[in-house]
């Protein structure tokens, strides 16, 4: 399957991001997956994870007991991910269009997702069609401070330019080199009122939210800084009624 609209850049960086995700312990994610597996709780129903990846939130949520979908719009990702079994379905699609009826699933997960969604509004008001009345959705995004570092290490613009700000929604572009490894992450940063509002705009309350510390034990003294301030944000939402 061709590459889709937003889905080009993880077509491209399909292969390094499996090696990166399944490297242990490398991935950020491994300081933050027990605080995860206690936030997403217990409570089985039908769960859909949107941009699955390689599949390692999908298999968190398989060993809590749920009958997990997975979707993603990148085809070699979704069959690293079927390879693993990380789900008990799965499907290639973008969160835009999600290939299933109304009211479908009790939890939706968009882990890691939506800074790569180019109309997060639409893809918002696509889960809350999928997901039940009375379900849960989890979302993690990188913190909008943890964005503002990065805006802060951009080199300034041409003079011509205007200099983008935190209000702005802007492009993001960073290559890390790692224990052998390199991760090319892209995709946009924009202001936590535009999460926000995108939930407010598809009919979402939000019901509970948490800013998780890294884990350092385990000889993750690398992720130091990320116990002064938040690198996730952790957000849980609930349909209203129509
Ligand atoms: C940082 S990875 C996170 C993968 C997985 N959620 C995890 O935490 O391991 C971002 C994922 O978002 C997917 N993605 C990109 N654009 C998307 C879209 N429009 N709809 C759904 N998923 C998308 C990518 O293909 C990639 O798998």
């Amino acid at each position: 399957m061709a590459a889709r609209g937003d889905s080009k850049h993880w077509t491209e960086a399909a292969a390094q991001w499996i090696a990166w995700a399944r490297a242990p312990n490398h991935d950020a994610f491994w300081a933050y997956r027990d605080a995860l597996v206690d936030y997403l709780g217990t409570g089985g129903g039908q769960a859909l994870d949107v941009g699955c990846g390689e599949g390692r939130v999908s298999r968190i949520l398989k060993t809590r007991g749920c009958q997990v979908t997975a979707i993603d719009p990148v085809a070699e990702l979704l069959k690293a991910a079927v390879q693993a079994q990380s789900a008990h379905d799965c499907a290639i699609a973008p969160a835009s269009e999600l290939p299933f009826e109304n009211e479908s699933f009790d939890l939706v997960v968009a882990y890691n997702v939506l800074m790569d969604v180019v109309d997060v509004p639409g893809a918002l008001k696509e889960i809350r069609r999928v997901l039940r009345k009375e379900g849960t959705l989890f979302i993690s995004i990188v913190h909008p401070l943890a964005d503002l570092e990065l805006l802060a290490e951009t080199a300034p613009n041409a003079p011509s330019e205007p200099r983008a700000t935190y209000f702005d929604r802007r492009r993001f572009e960073t290559k890390i080199e790692s224990r052998r490894l390199t991760m090319h992450f892209a995709g946009w940063a924009q202001p936590l009122e535009a999460y926000v509002g995108g939930l407010e705009s598809a009919g979402f309350a939000i019901t509970s939210l948490r800013e998780p510390t890294a884990d350092l034990t385990e000889g993750r003294d690398h992720m130091s800084r990320w116990s002064r301030f938040p690198l996730f944000l952790w957000l849980k939402a609930r349909a209203l009624a129509a």
